[in-house]
Formats: structure tokens, sequence, C-alpha cells
């Protein structure tokens, strides 16, 4: 069992890494976002009560993000690993998914930190498109498809998120260096955090992640 907390501030890699790993390390990704976002898609009540915080870059209460991450933990597929990604974001979320590894027996064995400078961060959300079939995470300039707008995986469109404007992005910012990155000191206390360099090429980046992962596993 090894259960991976990916760590690193919005656009810093957290979903393309976690999409490659999941292959690597047959680790399914659970990522709150993209639960949020596929609730949003099928219109569901938890989309609709998402969709308020995230047009403004704010963060879903602790309580309705936590119930959703309990019910994902719970199918079969979870149980001999995850790799969270953006989760938890804040301490009582850690605090939380701390007790639900608990009732599995399990614990955090690892946190990344794809470490990525601010101004940075900023460049990777502006030229981002994802894949609406398969969530396969595009850049215009540094991870461009083969065919403008078109999925190289599986030939579906991409699309750019709702919450990719200028302004949704730097409250995003914001939002993770007060709430998110105080996480940073709470994983280092109990010596899981292991800082990686995300400004790597996306392939370096990901050998360093498989690097730090099976030292843990
Ligand atoms: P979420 O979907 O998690 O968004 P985020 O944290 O803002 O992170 P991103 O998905 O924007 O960044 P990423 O690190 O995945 O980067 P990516 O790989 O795409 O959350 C959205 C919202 O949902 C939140 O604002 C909140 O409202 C809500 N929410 C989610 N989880 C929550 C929680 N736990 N609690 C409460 N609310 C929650 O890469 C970015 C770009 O950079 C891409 O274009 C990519 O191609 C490019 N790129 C990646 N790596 C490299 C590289 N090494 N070199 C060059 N380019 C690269
Ligand atoms: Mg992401």
């Amino acid at each position: 069992m090894t259960y991976v907390v990916l760590m690193g501030g919005p656009g810093a890699g957290k979903g393309t890494q976690a999409k490659r790993l999941q292959a690597s390390l047959g680790l399914p990704q659970v990522a709150t976002g993209d639960l949020f976002r596929e609730n949003l898609k099928n219109n569901t009540e938890l989309g609709q009560l998402a969709r308020t915080f995230m047009d403004r870059g704010d963060l879903v209460p602790d309580e309705v993000t936590v119930a959703m991450v309990r019910d994902r933990l719970s199918r079969p597929d979870c149980a001999n690993g995850v790799l969270f990604d953006g989760f938890p974001r804040t301490i009582p979320q850690a605090e939380a998914l701390d007790e639900l590894l608990h009732e599995f027996g399990a614990q955090v064995d690892v946190v990344p930190y794809i470490h990525v400078h601010p101004d940075l961060l900023l460049q990777r959300l502006a030229g981002r498109w994802t894949c609406r079939q398969c969530g396969h995470v595009y850049h215009k300039l540094f991870n461009p498809p083969q065919q403008d707008g078109v999925c190289d995986l599986d030939g579906s469109e991409l699309y750019q998120r709702a919450d990719d404007t200028e302004e949704t992005q730097k409250r995003r910012i914001d939002v993770y260096f007060e709430l998110t990155a105080p996480l940073l000191d709470f994983y280092r206390e109990r010596g899981l955090l292991a800082e990686v360099d995300g400004e790597q090429s996306i392939d370096q980046v990901q050998s360093a992640l498989i690097d730090v992962i099976k030292q843990a596993a």
C-alpha cells in the first residue's frame, strides 16, 4: 500500500504528473478538482455547490470535500494505494485524511512537493488546455498537442477550464499560499515531505517523483 499526496501550487504540474504516474506506478489518481468538475458536468447537487466556490477560486468547504473523498476511497481500486492530487488543501483536510486512512490500516507514506516559482505558475495556467474526455493536460507552448485543439491520446476536443481566467488564477494562487502552503510544514515535521524541482522538463519531474515515491514504498 502506498498513499502519496502530491503537493504544489495551482499549475505546478500535479495533474500532469498524476496522470503519468498512475500508469507507471499502478495507483489511481484521486483529484478533488477533477471530481468536482465531473459533478458539475453531471449537474449534481454537489457540482452546483462546488461551482460557486470554484468560479471564485476559493476552496470548497472542508466537510463537503472530505465526504466526497471518503466516498471515493471506499471504492476497491483505492485499496492498494492512491495518488492524491489537490487533496488535502487545508490542515483540517490533512487531519481528516489521517483518520480516513487509519480506518483502512494505512497512512500517508510520502508527500512529494513539486516546487515551481509563483511567476511561472501563472504562465503555466494561462496556456493550459485539457482534454474533455480523458483529462490529459497540454500547454500551448510547453507541451503542445500535435494538432491544435485535439487530444493526442483519444482525438477528443481540448478546452480551457472555467476557473482559468486571470482573476481566478491569481485568487487560486493567493488561496494556495494562505491555506495550503502551511501543509508543507505539517508534513515536513512528520518527515514525509520530499521536495522535487518542478521547473525541469515534464519527463525529468516524472522520474524525480518516481524516485522519491519508490524510496518511500
Ligand atoms: P484543482 O483542479 O486542483 O486546481 P489547482 O490546484 O488550481 O491546480 P491545477 O489543476 O490548476 O494545477 P496542476 O498542478 O494540476 O497543474 P497541471 O498539471 O494542470 O482545483 C480547482 C478548484 O477546485 C479549486 O480552486 C477549489 O475551488 C476546488 N478544490 C479542489 N480540491 C479541493 C480541496 N481539496 N478542497 C477544497 N476545494 C478544492 O499543469 C499546468 C500547466 O503546466 C499545463 O498546461 C501543463 O501542460 C504545464 N506543465 C506541467 N508541468 C510542466 C513542466 N514540467 N514544464 C512545463 N510545463 C508544464
Ligand atoms: Mg490539476
